[in-house]
């Protein structure tokens, strides 16, 4: 038997009939029986898959279906105490344990550190894939064949170029505003330039806004870059890759044409092949909630991509090379480590997840492709600090007892310091790839009919009604 307390006072049926009289009602729901979902089958008896819940304030009891491993929230609200009870709640503050959709894109076991976009093992798609290949398929399920994926790259490829007058746009932001800041009120405002893309229950109109938010956004992430270095704008050149393109945008000298470095090139697809959706993630959750306003999916984009810039999200990368450059060398790693544990205020940046509890899959394969990168760029002077950070954590009790293992981010930084991106604008680099996942979120929520707008209950802890005071009366 399950209880939700210490305290249950277990109400025979006799207390039941009684209507509670003779024992002391407590505030306990007990739940005598949790059945195993899975099975149909138990020692050849059929079961049910259902909840029995008793509420130990009534005696009364319920049965609730168990679906896919979860109770509705909503199965709950029967449970009274009066006619006129609001009925019960749960209360999950960080969703720690509810699910607030049914998704068919992202898969992760956090216990395996498994990851599958649309069941595609994260390792082969960096393998084999190509970023707008994976954009692909999160955005419609399924792998293009070959010609769906020279339309799709050509579509994208054919609507990078920002509107002009987001050049005026861009030169107003101050010289040292934040990449991620520009980000999110360049995106925003590009909505304005459609109004159309408000129309979000058209098919065509909303593909034709994805393929300009996941086209433009490189746009944008390099026309601020270049504003901001007082660099004249490099446009988007149609010859080139996703990322070939990106590269050119944001590092174009003086030369005609801008060849990328194929090695660059291909790590940097990599990097935004794994960043590129991660189901119900914080940005996830704010492009879901704020989607399901119905406002158009720049705002939504933007809005994400606030909840992005947070540093427990993807500000961390930014935050690690901060973090390893004030540690400043191998030799003061123990004395930074002691520092976490001790709980003064510093984490380690770039260790945790709320869903891992092992091994990031993605931060073993960008340890790899740090790897590769520095062969083409040198050895990031910074590397050495996190390997010996790495080192030292994994074998350190506090960090195995609370299953602390590097996660995306810890590694990531190393390798956009050493293809010349500046570290405010890592989690711009985060941000471009995760447009798709946001975008493939956002149109699977629109098109699931047990959404509604997005609107958490709350208990509330505040004062009782009360009556207005006048100023010259308070004390
Ligand atoms: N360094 C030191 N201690 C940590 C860390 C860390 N990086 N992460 C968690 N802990 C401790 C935490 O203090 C707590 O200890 P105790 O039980 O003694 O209070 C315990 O581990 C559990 O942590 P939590 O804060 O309850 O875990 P959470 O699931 O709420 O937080 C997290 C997840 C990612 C916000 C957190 O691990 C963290 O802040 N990590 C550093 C920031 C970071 O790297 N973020 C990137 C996440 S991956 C990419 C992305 O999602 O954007």
């Amino acid at each position: 038997m399950t209880t939700v307390t210490d305290h249950v006072h277990d109400l025979g049926q006799s207390a039941r009939d009684n209507e509670q009289e003779d024992a002391v009602p407590t505030d306990t729901l007990t739940i005598p029986d949790v059945v195993d979902y899975t099975a149909e089958i138990r020692g050849g008896a059929l079961v049910a898959e259902t909840l029995t819940i008793t509420d130990n304030r009534t005696g009364k009891t319920y049965e609730v279906p168990i679906k896919e491993g979860t109770v509705r929230a909503l199965d709950l609200r029967q449970i009274k105490i009066a006619e006129d009870d609001f009925g019960l709640m749960t209360y999950d503050p960080a969703f720690m344990n509810t699910a607030s959709c049914r998704s068919s894109i992202t898969y992760i076991d956090g216990d395996q550190g498994i990851l599958e976009y649309r069941g595609y093992p994260i390792e082969q798609l960096a393998e084999k894939s190509t970023y707008l290949e994976v954009a692909y398929l999160l955005l419609n399920g399924e792998l293009p064949t070959k010609s769906q994926l020279e339309n799709w790259q050509y579509t994208i490829t054919h609507h990078t170029i920002l509107n002009e007058n987001f050049k005026r746009l861009i030169d107003s932001f101050r010289y040292n505003a934040h990449p991620m800041g520009r980000l999110i009120a360049t995106m925003a405002a590009l909505g304005t330039i459609y109004p159309e893309s408000k129309d979000i229950f058209d098919e065509s109109v909303r593909e034709k806004q994805i393929e300009r938010i996941i086209a433009k956004v490189i746009t944008i992430a390099a026309f601020n870059y270049r504003n901001t270095i007082g660099m004249p704008y490099s446009y988007p050149d149609n010859d080139l890759s996703y990322t070939g393109n990106f590269l050119n945008m944001m590092f174009k000298m003086t030369e005609v044409k801008y060849t990328p470095n194929p090695a660059l090139e291909r790590a940097l697809d990599i990097l935004f092949i794994l960043h590129a959706d991660h189901e119900q993630n914080c940005s996830t959750n704010a492009m879901r909630a704020v989607g399901s306003s119905h406002v158009d999916p720049y705002s939504a984009v933007a809005a994400a991509a606030a909840a992005l810039y947070g540093p427990l999200h993807g500000g961390a990368n930014e935050a690690v090379l901060h973090m390893l450059k004030e540690i400043g060398s191998v030799q003061n790693v123990p004395d930074f480590i002691k520092r976490v544990k001790s709980g003064e205020g510093t984490k380690l940046m770039g260790f945790g997840h709320r869903v891992y509890k092992n091994y990031d899959p993605r931060a073993k394969i960008i340890k790899k492709a740090a790897y590769d990168v520095f062969e083409v760029t040198g050895k990031n002077p910074l590397l050495d600090i996190a390997l010996e950070l790495e080192r030292i954590a994994l074998e350190d009790e506090y960090f195995v007892k609370r299953k602390l293992y590097p996660n995306v981010d810890f590694y990531s930084g190393l390798i956009y310091q050493a293809m010349r991106f500046p570290m405010e604008m890592f989690t711009v680099l985060f941000a471009i790839p995760r447009v798709s996942g946001w975008l493939s979120q956002w149109q699977e929520m629109l098109n699931d009919s047990d959404q509604k707008i997005a609107r958490p209950r709350q208990i509330f802890t505040g004062s009782p009604r009360r009556d207005y005071v006048d100023i010259d009366k308070r004390d």
